[in-house]
């Protein structure tokens, strides 16, 4: 069988309730604020936008990511949650590499930044194999802070 094309498509009153019902797996629920934490924190951060993750026409995941840069030429990935029944297949990775696409073409993009709780080593890897460093910082929580650079030689052409 074909793999399903995975896609980033934005929540909308017709697609939230299905947002809202997708969960990680019992263990990881200190990792990621719930979808429905998430949405209500999107309404307050006005250059975030909360995507569905699309495994063809079924929502798999959530991301919650800057549309517009946020401050220094930072754009935050802000959420990253796959449910519980469709993870380790992909998907995950497939939408931070599909979100590394949409920004880098941004003139004002330097860095895609994302945290994580430091004991989260799944995120640490994911991150790294797509490209993410970590940058030495961390949040006031203790979140450890990575970042996807794009030189700014990468940019005009
Ligand atoms: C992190 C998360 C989004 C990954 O999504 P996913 O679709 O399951 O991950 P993928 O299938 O794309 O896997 C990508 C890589 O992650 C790692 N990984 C994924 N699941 C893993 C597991 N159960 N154990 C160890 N490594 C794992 C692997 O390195 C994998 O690469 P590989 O296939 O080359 O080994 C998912 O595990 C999740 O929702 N976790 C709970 C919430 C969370 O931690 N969010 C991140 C907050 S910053």
């Amino acid at each position: 069988m074909d793999s399903p094309k995975i896609t980033l498509q934005r929540i909308t009153r017709e697609n939230e309730l299905a947002c809202i019902a997708l969960r990680p797996r019992e263990d990881q629920l200190s990792l990621v604020a719930s979808n429905a934490d998430s949405l209500v924190h999107a309404l307050k951060e006005v250059t975030s936008i909360p995507h569905g993750i699309y495994a063809d026409d079924l929502m798999v995941g959530f991301v919650l990511f800057d549309n517009e840069v946020y401050s220094d030429g930072y754009y935050w990935i802000l959420r990253l949650m796959i449910d519980e029944k469709y993870q380790g297949r992909g998907y995950g990775r497939s939408a931070i590499k599909q979100i590394i696409n949409k920004l880098k073409n941004r003139t004002d993009c330097r860095q895609i930044r994302v945290s994580h709780v430091p004991h989260n080593t799944v995120a640490n890897r994911l991150y790294k194999q797509c490209g993410f460093r970590e940058t030495g910082e961390f949040e006031d929580n203790g979140d450890i802070i990575l970042s996807y650079s794009l030189g700014a030689n990468e940019h005009g052409h």
